[in-house]
């Protein structure tokens, strides 16, 4: 089994990413031949400071490692490194209708809070789908919001395999009942479900773009201010809390174990302790589950040379793949 995922180098990582993708991603290699891989070309459309996007590809690298996906086993790379991408970008674009691109809800989603839109912006489906088609993808671990990118993708394999295969069948799309499958794999997500959506300390989805969010690998003082400073309202010390839509509550839930946050629960519906309490118990297992990654991380730091050896390593073992499926596609579409 082949997965396949990646994340934006758009800014430092935070525990909404850990909780909705890296921890699949350590997780799932164990399972299959996995690839990981940091989408720089993706986040052109939002970092335009070449420093800053350097940057947070290095911190994405060093997130990666510093959790455990082990370069050993899975296929750790920078999506630039591949120029297969942006070939089969290109080919998997003139198939792809106006239409589709239109109903993206990244897409429409982002222009209604008064984002620009540009052409990258618009196309990121399609360089999205390549990612995943490059590499006989079965399957792909990511965020409820990425579901749809993942339907297209399926989508427009078979719309290829249709346009440019013989006796392909739709409805048998990688020919497991007829032995015929297309030239390209058609892959499933594999949504998390478990892991709701990760809250922010403003109490809106924990997200980059809001400005709201816990890094995974801040420094002690800034994480401090950071979740002292969670938003919460003036229900008194001997009240009970609200718990609906509370972002402290549910940071205390994905971060305790299953019976301390039992016994973490009680006290907040009884009433007795004030939020600076939960705030502190907070950060204390914040400590406890991520100190060893952070320690891991500072090691890590120390040789950025090392890791560039391993992303351009993971690029020649990726392009090892994708290179002879670009072949196959040139061939097929006449352009070869
Ligand atoms: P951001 O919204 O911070 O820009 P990305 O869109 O780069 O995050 O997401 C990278 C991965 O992390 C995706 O798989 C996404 O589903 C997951 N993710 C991001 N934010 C959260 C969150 N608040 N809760 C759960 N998963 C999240
Ligand atoms: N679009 C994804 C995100 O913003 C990142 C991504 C790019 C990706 N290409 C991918 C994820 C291919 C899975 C497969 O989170």
């Amino acid at each position: 089994m082949r997965i396949l995922s990646g994340v934006q180098p758009s800014g430092r990582l935070h525990l909404g990413n850990y909780f909705g993708a890296i921890r699949q991603f350590v997780q799932l290699q164990n399972e299959g031949e996995a690839l990981y891989f940091i989408a720089n070309l993706h986040s052109l459309t939002t970092v335009q400071n070449p420093d800053r996007l350097r940057e947070f590809t290095l911190d994405a690298a060093l997130t990666y490692l510093a959790f455990g996906v082990d370069p050993k086993r899975a296929i750790l790379f920078r999506q630039s490194d591949v120029p297969e991408h942006s070939e089969l970008f290109w080919i998997l674009g003139s198939l792809v209708p106006l239409s589709h691109l239109e109903r993206a809800h990244s897409y429409k989603d982002k222009v209604a809070q008064g984002i620009r839109a540009d052409f990258g912006l618009f196309a990121y489906p399609i360089l999205m789908a390549a990612d995943i088609l490059l590499y006989d993808t079965d399957l792909v671990p990511v965020g409820k919001d990425q579901k749809q990118h993942v339907e297209f993708a399926r989508d427009w394999a078979i719309k290829f395999n249709q346009t440019f295969g013989e006796k392909y069948d739709p409805a048998d799309p990688n020919g497991e009942k007829s032995g015929r499958p297309g030239l390209l794999r058609v892959p499933e997500p594999r949504i998390e479900s478990e892991t709701a959506t990760i809250l922010g300390a403003d109490g809106r989805k924990m997200s980059k773009s809001y400005d709201n969010t816990i890094e995974l690998f801040a420094p002690d003082n800034v994480l401090k201010k950071t979740i002292m400073g969670i938003k919460t309202d003036s229900t008194s010390v001997e009240d009970p809390k609200p718990t609906e839509g509370n972002a402290l509550h549910s940071l205390l839930e994905v971060l305790a174990s299953p019976s301390d946050f039992a016994e973490i629960d009680r006290s907040w519906r009884a009433g007795g302790s004030g939020y600076g309490v939960y705030k502190l118990r907070l950060l204390e297992l914040f400590h406890a589950t991520f100190d060893g990654a952070r320690e891991r991380r500072r090691e890590l730091e120390k040789d950025p040379a090392a890791v560039e050896a391993i992303l351009l390593d993971g690029a020649m073992r990726a392009r090892a793949i994708a290179a002879p499926l670009v072949d196959r596609v040139k061939r097929a579409t006449g352009l070869k």
